[in-house]
C-alpha cells in the first residue's frame, strides 16, 4: 500500500507517518513544501522507526507540482491531506493567502483523484472548528456545520463540502474527515515534537516562555462565559490522535465505512481552560509562567469539546494520555529539540 501524506512533515503528518510505519504501512511518501515545517522531521521519523519515507518537495497550491507527483508514483493507494495552513487569527488578516492555499490544494487532489481510474482512500485533517459557536455541548458529529468564526475555519468546512459533493459524483472515492479538537504534546521517544516556523498555538508558545524564549504568556481574554473566564478546549495528545489515522486508513482499506464519507470526532471528550493548561503546565514542569491577561484574539469562540462515542465505538479508538501526560512531552520536548 503507498500512502501519500501531504504536509507530512508538519507536526500531526510527522506523527502520524511514525504510526503508519509502526503498524505496518511501510511504503510512506511525503510530501511537503517545508512552508512551516523542516526536513529533519524525517531523520526523526527514520530514528524512531528505522524506516525512512520517501520524500518530494511539492506546493499543492499549483496544479502542475500535483500531476507531476502522481506522475511519478503512479501507485498511491490512499492520501492523508494535512497539507494547509492553521492559524486562525492570522486567517483573519490573511483571508485570501489561507483560501488560496487551503482550498487549491484540497481542489488540486480531489481533480487528481477524479482524473485516476482506480479507486483511492482520502483521509481528510479537519477541525472542531466546522461546528462553529455549537448550540450545545459536548458537540457531536451529526450536529449541524455552522459558519467557523475565521477564514481558517472556512476552508475546513469548505474542503469538507468539496469532498462530500466529489463522492456523490464519483462511484470509487471514499473519505474520512478526523475532525481534531486541539493536538498537543510530542512523541514520548522526543525525537519529533511541535516545531512550527511560525507559531500561534498555545503550547508551543507556553513552552517557549517557559525556557525564557519568549518574555511572557498572553492569555487571550478571561471575560468568556466560563468557570474562570478562559477559553475552553479540549486536548488531545498526538499520538493518541495519530493513531487514529490509522483505524482510519484501515476502516477504509477493509472497506468497513458504513457510508462513502463518514466524520469522526479526535478529541479527550473533556475540556479545560486555559489558566487550567498553564497552572497544570506549570506543576508538571516546575516551571513559574509569566503570564498576563490580554484581550480576546479575534477568532476565538468560548468553549468546545468532543462527544468521541462516534471514534470510540466505530473506529474502536480512544484518547488514553491525560493533561498532565501531554504537557509533559511537550515540556521535555521543547528543552531536548532536536530541530
Ligand atoms: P503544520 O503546519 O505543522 O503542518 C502542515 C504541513 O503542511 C507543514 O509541514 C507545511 O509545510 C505543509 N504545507 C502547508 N501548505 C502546503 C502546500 N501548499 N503544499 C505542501 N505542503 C504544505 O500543521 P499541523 O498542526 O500538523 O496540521 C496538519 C493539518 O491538521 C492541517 O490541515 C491543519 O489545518 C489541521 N488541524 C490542525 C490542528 C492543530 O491544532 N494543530 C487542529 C485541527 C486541524
Ligand atoms: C484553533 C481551532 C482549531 C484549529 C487550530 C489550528 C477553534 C475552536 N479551534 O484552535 O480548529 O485547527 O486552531 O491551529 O477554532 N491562547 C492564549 N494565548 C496564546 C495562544 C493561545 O490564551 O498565546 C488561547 C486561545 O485563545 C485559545 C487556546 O489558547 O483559547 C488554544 O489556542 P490555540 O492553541 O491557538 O488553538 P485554537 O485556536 O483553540
Amino acid at each position: 500500500m503507498n500512502i501519500l501524506l501531504t504536509g507530512g512533515l508538519g507536526y500531526i503528518g510527522s506523527h502520524v507517518a511514525v504510526e503508519l510505519l509502526s503498524k505496518g504501512y511501510d511504503n510512506v511518501i511525503i510530501a511537503d513544501n517545508l512552508s512551516n515545517s523542516k526536513i529533519e522531521a524525517l531523520k526523526g521519523i527514520e530514528r524512531i522507526t528505522g524506516k525512512r519515507p520517501k520524500f518530494e518537495l511539492v506546493d499543492f497550491r499549483y496544479k502542475d507540482q500535483v500531476f507531476d507527483l502522481f506522475n511519478k508514483y503512479q501507485d498511491i493507494n490512499a492520501i492523508i491531506h494535512f497539507a494547509a495552513f492553521k492559524a486562525v487569527a492570522e486567517s483573519i488578516e490573511k483571508p485570501l493567502m489561507y483560501y488560496e492555499n487551503n482550498l487549491f490544494s484540497t481542489i488540486n487532489l480531489l481533480s487528481i483523484i477524479k482524473s485516476l481510474k482506480y479507486k483511492i482512500h482520502f483521509v481528510f485533517s479537519s477541525s472542531c472548528t466546522v461546528y462553529g459557536i455549537p448550540d450545545k455541548l459536548p458537540v457531536t458529529e451529526d450536529m449541524p456545520l455552522k459558519e467557523p468564526t475565521s477564514p481558517y475555519g472556512k476552508t475546513k468546512l469548505f474542503s469538507e463540502y468539496a469532498i462530500m459533493d466529489t463522492i456523490k459524483v464519483l462511484e470509487i472515492f471514499n473519505a474520512i474527515s478526523l475532525r481534531y479538537f486541539n493536538p498537543i504534546g510530542a512523541h514520548h521517544s522526543l525525537e519529533i515534537g511541535e516545531s512550527p516556523l511560525k507559531t500561534y498555538n498555545l503550547v508551543p508558545i507556553l513552552t517557549q516562555v517557559a525556557t525564557g524564549k519568549r518574555k511572557e504568556f498572553l492569555i487571550f481574554g478571561n471575560d468568556y462565559p466560563t468557570p474562570d473566564g478562559t477559553p475552553i478546549r479540549d486536548y488531545i495528545h498526538i499520538e493518541d490522535l495519530a493513531e487514529a489515522h490509522v483505524l482510519a486508513l484501515d476502516r477504509l482499506f477493509d472497506n468497513k465505512n458504513q457510508d462513502k464519507y463518514e466524520a469522526f470526532n479526535l478529541g479527550v471528550g473533556r475540556g479545560y481552560s486555559v489558566l487550567e493548561v498553564v497552572k497544570t503546565f506549570e506543576k508538571v514542569s516546575g516551571k513559574k509562567i509569566n503570564y498576563r491577561i490580554a484581550p480576546r484574539r479575534p477568532g476565538d469562540i468560548a468553549e468546545i469539546y468532543a462527544d468521541t462515542t462516534k471514534a470510540n465505538k466505530i473506529l474502536g479508538w480512544k484518547a488514553k494520555y491525560n493533561l498532565e501526560d501531554m504537557l509533559k512531552t511537550a515540556w521535555l520536548w521543547e528543552i531536548n529539540k532536536k530541530f
